[in-house]
């Protein structure tokens, strides 16, 4: 509790799109696991329905309601500035999210979000990394299932193997689970933005300095029958094994040549094979602005899965790490991955800025560089599974 300081912001958390789906799970999360004497808010643009929603929360005399709108830059520095850290769900984030990231960049704000678009993280780096180094802000991107269990687990089975040697990571996700609106919009509006998304990345590298005397690499395996795992291996091209690089360049323990591959895995050939067309269908799909339109449309902003659905929904990452003559098989595992999961990876990350002693970083640095085992821990405590299954 020594880091909860009365300090110079009226709130140690501010949850920004607290109405929204994961926005209730995280403020339910938060109600129930805060310790006693953090100071939260819930933040959004309506004020009838986060009243109502905190009305809803146990302890609700002590959770603040602010109101802000992404549409209006003072509101959001505002906020930025009564919070020592803010996490929001608003989401498309390339859409959405600029004028909050750079709020929190300006005011010296640790700023957490539950991006998985890769050209949102790569545009806020150009336009305010180097700001968030001057004001000492962490801005920590993809802090819900995108990308914390394999961003963690990385980390994790990088602790399990030797230091100063080259070291090789393969990540493999099965899911059993469904997603709400809010993903489907964004999934939809990524699929559609190849070129801006290719550009972004293009600007990034222009800025980023380059990596001296060692080596990272996140190459895209090929499809293939993954023995190690017992299942189809597929490459999976989402914003994860982007954070897992950014996380190798920045921590030298992940030694001197390292290499991760990311693939989704499927057990039976023809669910991989049916997988594959139905992601290929979508993206061309989203291609066509009306189509997208009536695609998004089958789930309203707001709607998601329900507690039943939720309930029976699972997720499971495992790693096969080797280097330095050590073989090393982990697992990180838990319940519905998009929400209830999300919802407690997303709080506990913000507890974990806002009460933990953490190493000093600052501007955009990933959840494996500004939290790694204190996140790790928080986690494991909360019912998230982070365990080695075999090495030799
Ligand atoms: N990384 C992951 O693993 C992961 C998992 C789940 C979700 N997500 C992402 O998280 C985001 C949220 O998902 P969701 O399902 O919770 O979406 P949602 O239900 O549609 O919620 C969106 C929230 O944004 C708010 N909002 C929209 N426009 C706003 C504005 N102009 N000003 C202020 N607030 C505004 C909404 O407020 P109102 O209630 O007033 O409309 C709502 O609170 C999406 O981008 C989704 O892709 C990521």
């Amino acid at each position: 509790m020594s880091r909860l300081k009365a300090a110079d912001r009226p709130y140690d958390i501010v949850l920004f799109g607290a109405t929204g789906f994961v926005g209730e799970l995280t403020a339910e999360y938060l109600a129930a696991h805060a310790p006693e004497g953090l100071r939260w808010a819930i933040a959004g643009r309506g004020e009838d329905k986060l009243r109502r929603l905190r009305d809803r929360l146990p302890a609700a005399a002590d959770v603040g309601v602010l109101l802000a709108d992404v549409a209006d830059p003072d509101s959001l520095r505002e906020l930025a500035a009564q919070a020592r850290v803010v996490a929001t769900t608003v989401g498309p984030y390339v859409r959405h999210g600029d004028a909050l990231v750079a709020a929190c960049a300006d005011a010296g704000t640790d700023y957490l979000d539950l991006t998985g678009e890769p050209e949102f993280v790569d545009l806020t780096y150009v336009r305010h990394d180097a700001r968030a180094r001057e004001t000492g802000a962490r801005l920590v991107h993809a802090c819900g299932f995108d990308s914390v269990p394999h961003d963690l687990g990385v980390h994790f089975t990088v602790g399990q193997l030797p230091e100063g040697v080259p070291l090789t990571v393969d990540g493999f996700v099965r899911v059993g689970a469904a997603f709400s609106g809010g993903t489907l919009a964004s999934a939809l509006g990524q699929f559609a933005r190849g070129r801006q998304l290719r550009a972004a990345a293009l600007e990034r590298r222009r800025h980023e300095p380059r990596l001296v005397g060692r080596r990272v690499a996140t190459p895209t395996g090929a499809p293939r029958f993954a023995g190690e795992v017992g299942a189809w291996a597929l490459p999976l091209p989402t914003v994860d094994a982007q954070i897992v690089r950014r996380s190798a360049k920045a921590l030298d323990r992940y030694g001197p040549d390292f290499r991760y591959r990311h693939y989704a895995a499927v057990r039976r050939l023809p669910v991989a094979v049916g997988g594959v067309a139905a992601v290929a269908a979508l993206v061309a799909a989203a291609q066509v602005p009306p189509v997208r339109r009536r695609l998004s449309g089958r789930l309203a902003p707001g709607e998601g899965p329900s507690a039943e659905r939720r309930a029976r929904s699972w997720f499971s990452v495992r790693f096969v790490g080797e280097g330095g003559g050590r073989k090393v098989f982990t697992e990180v595992s838990g319940g519905d991955p998009g929400y209830d999961e999300t919802a407690k990876m997303f709080a506990e990350a913000a507890l974990c800025l806002a009460l933990d002693t953490l190493p000093v970083t600052a501007g955009q640095v990933t959840t494996a560089v500004a939290m790694g085992e204190a996140l790790t821990e928080r986690l494991r405590a909360a019912g998230i599974g982070f365990r080695v299954a075999a090495s030799r």
